[in-house]
């Protein structure tokens, strides 16, 4: 966990005026379970969307017996759209995360994201895909 947040903050570029303030670092793991009973299982928000935080970064821990879950990062005219229907003009990146810790960044106000939910694999009773989502965001002093 601490190389991989080594690895988001030392990508991350920061204007002069906040290079050296302290900054927060979220770390999320989310874990998308199905089964036959369930056999989807999709991240909230379902739509393309922004985080918020200055940088965005997710991990792949691992997957199996799942099928789709398509991250699509696309440009800010997307946002509300669902991944799956970005025209390809908005799309700027659409790409499945395979292996064990392959990932992607993002510097959040730059472009909208999304993931199109999992599905059981066929022959398969049960399956998952995890994840690890790091931001990272430059703290501030509260107003006085
Ligand atoms: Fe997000």
């Amino acid at each position: 966990m601490r190389a991989i947040i080594l690895n988001a903050t030392s990508r991350a570029e920061w204007p002069a005026a906040e290079y050296n303030r302290p900054v927060a670092v979220g770390v999320h793991l989310v874990s998308q379970k199905v089964c036959t009973e369930k056999p989807v299982a999709a991240v909230t928000p379902r739509v393309m969307h922004q985080d918020g935080e200055t940088y965005g970064y997710v991990h792949l821990v691992e997957r199996h017996n799942v099928d789709a879950g398509w991250n699509v990062v696309a440009s800010n005219d997307a946002i509300g759209l669902d991944p799956a229907s970005v025209p390809r003009e908005m799309t700027l990146q659409r790409f499945c995360l395979e292996r064990p810790l392959q990932g992607f960044g993002l510097r959040d106000a730059d472009v909208s994201h999304g993931v199109e939910p999992v599905s059981l694999s066929e022959g398969c009773t049960s399956g998952y895909r995890n994840t690890i989502l790091i931001d990272l965001t430059p703290m501030r002093e509260a107003p006085r």
